[in-house]
């Protein structure tokens, strides 16, 4: 691909020369791993696509879906695959996050890693070492700074329309299916797997200010047997230009509820206020079988036939542009670090 510089076209400096389209992989291709395959499948900047789990039937699954360059049951396979330059780490448990993606930059690969960055500050540390040193792209999947209304809500704090930002309240609930397969598989809590998107998400809305205090409460509920996580916590985190942050982050929807995930955003400013409604009750599905339910209102969002409904689609071509255009990533790996230390302090807090 030639690639000649354009100022018009894009705000961001590119370079004289980039790269052409690159071979991905995808290691872990579990709901959101599967979810960056078949973008990937689909993108004219993706020239192979590998795969990697150690589950056979899902892999089979997912090849059949994007047929892969290979896809392989060992992810030592794409590690020692010099033809891949960009790799999409997708595992669980969580735990998994920091050895594979460690291996992944030691073999100098570019990486985008699902949230958690790691389960230890040490790990991230390390991490963002390696690939600082190897001249690397590292992000993590922080993929609500790819949806539109919090977009905007980062344009309008920028340009002004909402004056000097005085206080964020977001609220997030997630079905209690969704609560049970994170709680189930690794405890950390709500603030860890679900507030984290929006202290990051508010952290960027407010740059340049940062963290300075957080306080948090938790309450039981239904999830207490499951893993004996809280339902629900509450993180009040206090800006070092004093802008208060309210984060509410829970799992404990009741079956009957007709959606994944729904979420509302307050932001008030000297100047303005802007109030996000993100709980998807614009899309009604009802069935004779099943009911009432919201369709696209995922976290991640979905494929619908030959669109992407949400933001995983946008941010997984986003990251392979990013290395093609020799571009910083969106989320840098430092940020996610900041996030990581806030809730560990909510946790410490609650
Ligand atoms: N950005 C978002 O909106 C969002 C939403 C949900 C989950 N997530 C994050 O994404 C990650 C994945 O979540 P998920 O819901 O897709 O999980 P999942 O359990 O559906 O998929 C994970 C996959 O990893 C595979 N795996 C485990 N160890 C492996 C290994 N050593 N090599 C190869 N494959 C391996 C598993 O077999 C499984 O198929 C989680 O850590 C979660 O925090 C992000």
């Amino acid at each position: 691909m030639e690639c000649q510089r354009n100022a018009e076209a894009s705000a961001e400096p590119r370079r004289e020369t980039c790269l052409g389209p690159l071979e991905a992989a995808v290691i872990g291709t579990g709901w959101c791993g599967g979810i960056r395959a078949e973008t990937l499948s689909r993108s004219a900047l993706c020239a192979k696509l590998h795969i990697c789990d150690i589950r056979p039937d899902r892999l089979a699954e997912v090849k059949a879906l994007t047929n892969p360059a290979t896809a392989t049951l060992d992810y030592r396979d794409i590690i020692g695959n010099d033809a891949v330059k960009v790799v999409y780490v997708c595992t669980t448990p969580e735990h998994t996050h920091f050895p594979i993606a460690r291996d992944c930059l030691r073999a100098g690969k570019h990486v985008l890693l699902e949230k958690p960055i790691a389960m230890e500050l040490f790990e991230a540390d390390e991490l963002i070492a390696i690939a600082e040193r190897g001249g690397l792209k590292f992000t993590i999947g922080y993929s609500q700074r790819f949806n539109t209304k919090f977009a905007y809500a980062k344009k309008k704090l920028a340009d002004g329309t909402l004056g000097k930002p005085v206080s964020v309240m977001v609220s997030r609930h997630l079905s209690r299916a969704l609560g049970k397969k994170i709680a189930s598989r690794v405890r950390l809590s709500p603030a860890a797997m679900e507030s984290t998107h929006d202290l990051d998400l508010v952290f960027w809305l407010l740059e340049p200010a940062r963290p300075a205090r957080v306080y948090a409460q938790g309450a039981y509920g239904f999830m207490q047997p499951v893993n004996g996580s809280y339902d629900v916590m509450w993180s009040t985190v206090t800006m070092d230009n004093g802008v208060l942050v309210a984060i509410g982050g829970g799992w404990n929807l009741p079956p009957s509820y007709p959606n994944y995930c729904t979420t509302w955003i307050e932001i008030t400013g000297t100047e303005g206020s802007l109030f996000l409604d993100d709980s998807s009750r614009d899309n009604w599905l009802t069935t004779a079988k099943d009911g009432i339910s919201f369709p696209m209102s995922t976290m991640p969002g979905e494929q619908v036939d030959h669109v992407f409904a949400g933001q995983m689609g946008p941010e997984t071509l986003h990251f392979l542009e990013s290395v093609i255009l020799d571009r910083p990533p969106m989320v840098a790996p430092q940020s996610a670090r900041r996030v990581m230390e806030c809730y560990l302090g909510a946790d410490l807090s609650a």
